[in-house]
């Protein structure tokens, strides 16, 4: 039977529990940080010395910890490729952005518990010889933003950050800093230019590949909120027993941001792969069902870039046919099933959905975000749009289904600089793909209902960018 594990946010609900860092160190905060600090250099049978920075970093790659912020990299192989010989500051920028539609699950983090962060943070930072971190946070998370700062103050004035931590001879100073509202934020390299004060236009990858040229042309990690929360339970746990949590490869716990047409929509920490997909929207001790009389129609399991599952879909795992919702919960099973768990945001879709409506919403949220410097993305982002907006206003063609996998089809693959070439057109391949029949309808019925009125569609040129951006508000 599939519960909940809470290990990031072991403390962060509890009755009594409070943001302080008092609060915070009574329930063994900073224990880890000091574990690293004192950590001594390790000798190896070969007559060889690790010091205490590359046992972390060992530890981390032994944790098989895979990153937090959507494509699951493993955290310890992209710590392996920051260039240690440049003679360069090396930095670290703790991704807070958290925009992907659905996710909702590193703000709890921030708001309730912004001490394990900056503990998770610091414990990184040292192992990766960094003295300087930013934390690059939404705009929107206003209060986010002032709690961190507070907390790194309450940080600094116990020397947990700052000059000479604890006595050791360690510097390390923490910023943050607030981006302005753009999803294309999130994306490390677009997120690296802005924090450097510039357009937040994503570089391209080789040569900018951000542990060799990231922020200041310095080697740079880019982790996500959670992924670095983790780093202080591998320290305080050991790598071994970490990867005891979950299953073969994808190991830890997860937070699970679960959203739409469920009872109890919320955030769930649970084992990687130790719940289905079935268990996280049905069991009560997680979304408790779907609401009463309704059916399952759709659901998205990893953000809203995430390529959707329809109801009733099966998938070949390991030579064995399964039911989308017994699909354990994980980075393997979803990718094997041809989607991805992404940020961790589960998406549900009842029968009453209306599910060109709901590409119609994705799509207008990618074209407004698309940053605009590949075409392929800034065309057929919006061209996909405008389609889905005729659909949906009654200009609709039967021949819309073809035409918008077509533009789909011919935005990712190579052709963009950044992966939201692939985030704005997995939504459209996959709903068009799966629920074709809906899209055909809505086309053909504004058809004849054209032809019985002997009208032309109005719309033959679809809204604007600026009359998308404000159509929903
Ligand atoms: C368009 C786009 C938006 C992204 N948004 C976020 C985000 O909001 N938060 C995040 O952690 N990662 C986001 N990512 C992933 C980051 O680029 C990066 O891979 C991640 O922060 C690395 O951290 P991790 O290895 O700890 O997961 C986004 C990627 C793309 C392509
Ligand atoms: S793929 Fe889109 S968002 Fe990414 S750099 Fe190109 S235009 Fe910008």
């Amino acid at each position: 039977m599939a519960q909940e594990y809470k290990l990031i946010l072991k403390h962060a609900d509890e009755p009594g529990y409070t943001r302080d860092i008092e609060c915070y160190v009574r329930h063994g905060g900073y224990e880890a940080l000091k574990k690293a600090l004192a950590l001594k250099p390790k000798d190896l049978p070969d007559g060889k010395k690790l010091s205490p920075q590359e046992q972390i970093r060992e530890d981390v790659k032994t944790s098989g910890l895979r990153g937090r912020g959507g494509a699951g990299f493993s955290c310890g192989l992209k710590w392996s490729f920051v260039d240690r010989k440049s003679g360069k500051p090396i930095y670290l920028i703790c991704n807070a952005d958290e925009s992907e539609p659905g996710t909702f699950k590193d703000r709890q983090i921030m708001y309730k518990d912004p001490h394990q962060l900056i503990e998770g943070m610091a414990i990184a930072c040292f192992a990766n010889d960094v003295h300087l971190a930013y934390i690059y946070i939404r705009g929107e998370m206003v209060d986010g933003a002032k709690i961190l700062n507070v907390a790194l103050k309450e940080a600094r004035a116990k020397n947990l950050i700052g000059k000479n931590i604890l006595g050791t001879g360690y510097d390390l100073e923490i910023h943050v800093h607030r981006g302005a509202g753009a999803y294309i934020c999130g994306e490390e390299t677009g997120l690296i230019e802005s924090l450097e004060g510039k357009r937040p236009y994503p570089r391209i990858k080789p040569p900018y590949f951000p542990a060799i040229l990231g922020l200041w042309m310095c080697p740079t990690i880019v982790n996500n909120v959670e992924t670095l929360c983790n780093i202080k339970h591998i320290v305080a746990m050991g790598a071994a027993e970490f990867a005891k949590l979950g299953t073969p490869n994808n190991t830890g716990t997860r937070i699970v941001s679960l959203s739409g047409h469920v009872k109890k929509p919320g955030y769930y920490e649970i084992e990687v792969g130790k719940a289905t997909i079935g268990e996280l929207i049905n069991d009560p001790k997680f979304g408790g069902g779907l609401r009463d009389g309704r059916k399952l129609k759709a659901v998205i399991p990893g953000g809203s870039s995430a390529k959707v599952f329809k109801a009733g879909e099966k998938f070949k795992i390991k030579d064995k046919e399964v039911d989308m919702l017994d699909l354990p919960y994980d980075f393997d099973s979803l990718i094997a099933a041809g989607s991805m768990s992404g940020s961790s945001a589960i998406i549900v879709m009842d029968d009453s959905t209306d599910i060109v409506e709901a590409l119609a919403n994705v799509s207008e949220f990618y074209a407004h975000e698309s940053c605009g410097q590949c075409t392929p993305c800034r065309e057929g982002s919006l061209w996909m749009s405008k389609a889905l907006h005729r659909l949906t206003h009654g200009e609709g063609r039967a021949s819309d289904a073809d035409y918008l996998v077509k533009i789909a089809d011919n935005i990712p693959g190579g052709r963009t600089i950044c992966a939201f070439g692939e985030a704005c057109s997995w939504p459209v391949q996959s709903f068009v793909g799966k629920f074709k029949d809906e899209f055909v309808a809505k086309g053909k019925a504004d058809e004849e209902r054209r032809a019985k009125e002997n009208v032309q569609p109005k719309t033959a040129t679809p809204p604007e960018r600026h009359e998308l951006a404000t159509a929903k508000h």
